[in-house]
């Protein structure tokens, strides 16, 4: 049994104003990636498609911040037959106690087998999907023929990004395509990205990966102990309850809470290359692009002669390679050039796109200012 599991929890601070707490970018639909759909959508359809007659696929398993439970309902309703059970985390842990329920609640859903876990952020897009399944049906099968691997997608890397995880493969492809892997550093800064990229056998981590519910427990359990008890406690707090079809599990709030917060990269995965749990990885070529910041945003959207990506009542002349979003009001630019340009009906931002993942510095004085 094959599980998907969709970590869409976070906040995506560097869309702000667009993104907010209370609506972040995974459930915005970005109208300039040319999908009606939002990314959390894309993300637990485009994950479905593995299915086929060696993969037998389970409930998708989302686990969320419980204020975000509508906006998660709204959007599954709207898509067709998604078989759905929620997972609603009372405050942010990061993604390493998020994944440790989906796993506990796996093993639950599968009655004493072990499933496949395969889990996918909600913050990215990805043009060919073909392509994507394939990789992943690939992962899929490297976890199913061993005992306690984890496959990862990779991606090729075209700058010495700083917001992402490195992957160093070593070797040849084996009969799943799957390199082995080496190394695995999480969000190096600079100056080791740029080494990195000049190096060529490191990719980007996507976030996406395959392993079986008992692996992860198990890596977890080993590494961080502390984050492993923590989760098994917050579990056996939990209350369920179900509404149309859907399932809610809220693990305890006060045990969960103190869960310490970490991330799934830098608890478990970075550990493991070496380890008795060996990471495989699976190049995928298919168009990925994590939405982190407006830039991003600029660079998948439909762009037009000058290079302007637009949405809303805009008005642009002698413009170039911007990006104008208006919410509330005809929003109209003359003469700029690379600029980010977001307005909503309380605030706006005006960024240079080369700065554009600072935009999380902004949202951290307001917060302060609160
Ligand atoms: N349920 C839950 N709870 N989900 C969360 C939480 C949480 O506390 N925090 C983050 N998430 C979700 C986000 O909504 C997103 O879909 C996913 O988990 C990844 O979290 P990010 O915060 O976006 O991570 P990142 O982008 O900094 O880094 C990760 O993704 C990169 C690729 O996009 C790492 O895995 C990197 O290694 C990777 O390169
Ligand atoms: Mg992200």
């Amino acid at each position: 049994l094959v599980i998907p599991v969709i970590l869409c929890g976070g906040s995506g601070t560097r869309l702000w104003p667009l993104s907010r707490s209370g609506f972040p970018k995974q459930f915005l639909v970005l109208s300039g990636d040319g999908s009606s759909q939002s990314l959390f959508q894309q993300a637990v359809e485009r994950i479905r498609t593995v299915a086929n007659k060696e993969i037998q696929l389970g409930s998708t398993l989302v686990v969320t911040n419980e204020d975000h439970r509508f906006l998660v309902l709204d959007q599954l309703r709207e898509l067709k037959n998604v078989d759905a059970t929620l997972l609603l985390e009372p405050v942010g842990r990061n993604t390493a106690p998020a994944l440790n329920m989906a796993a506990l609640c796996a093993q639950q859903i599968a009655q004493g087998q072990d499933p496949i876990l395969v889990i996918t952020p909600a913050d990215q897009t990805i043009q060919n999907q073909i392509a994507f399944t394939k990789a992943l049906q690939d992962c899929i099968q490297t976890v199913q023929s061993s005992d306690d691997a984890i496959a990862i997608l990779g991606i090729t890397p075209t700058a010495p990004e700083t917001g992402y995880g490195y992957i160093q493969r070593s070797g040849e492809k084996d009969q799943n395509n799957a390199f082995t892997v080496a190394r695995f550093v999480e969000k190096p800064d600079s100056k080791t990205a740029q080494t990195y990229l000049a190096e060529g056998s490191y990719l980007w981590n996507s976030g996406m990966f395959v392993l079986k519910a008992s692996t992860w427990l198990s890596a977890v359990k080993a590494f961080r102990p502390d984050i492993f008890e923590a989760s098994q406690k917050a579990w056996s707090c939990k209350s369920e309850d179900s509404s149309g079809g859907i399932g809610f599990i809220r693990p305890g709030k006060k045990e969960f809470s103190a869960i310490p917060g970490e991330s799934i990269d830098y608890a478990v995965i970075e550990k493991c290359p070496g380890s008795q749990y060996p990471i495989k990885m699976v190049e995928l070529d298919a168009g990925w692009n994590d939405l982190g910041a407006w830039d991003a945003v600029w660079q998948v959207g439909q762009q037009d002669v000058s290079g302007n990506v637009t949405s809303g009542d805009t008005l642009l002349t002698n413009s170039k390679n911007s990006l104008v979003h208006a919410s509330s009001r005809l929003v109209s630019a003359v003469g700029i050039e690379n600029l980010i340009i977001v307005e909503t009906a309380d605030a706006v931002l005006v960024a240079d796109r080369k700065h554009s993942q600072d935009v999380k510095n902004i949202v951290t004085q307001l917060e302060s200012q609160k």
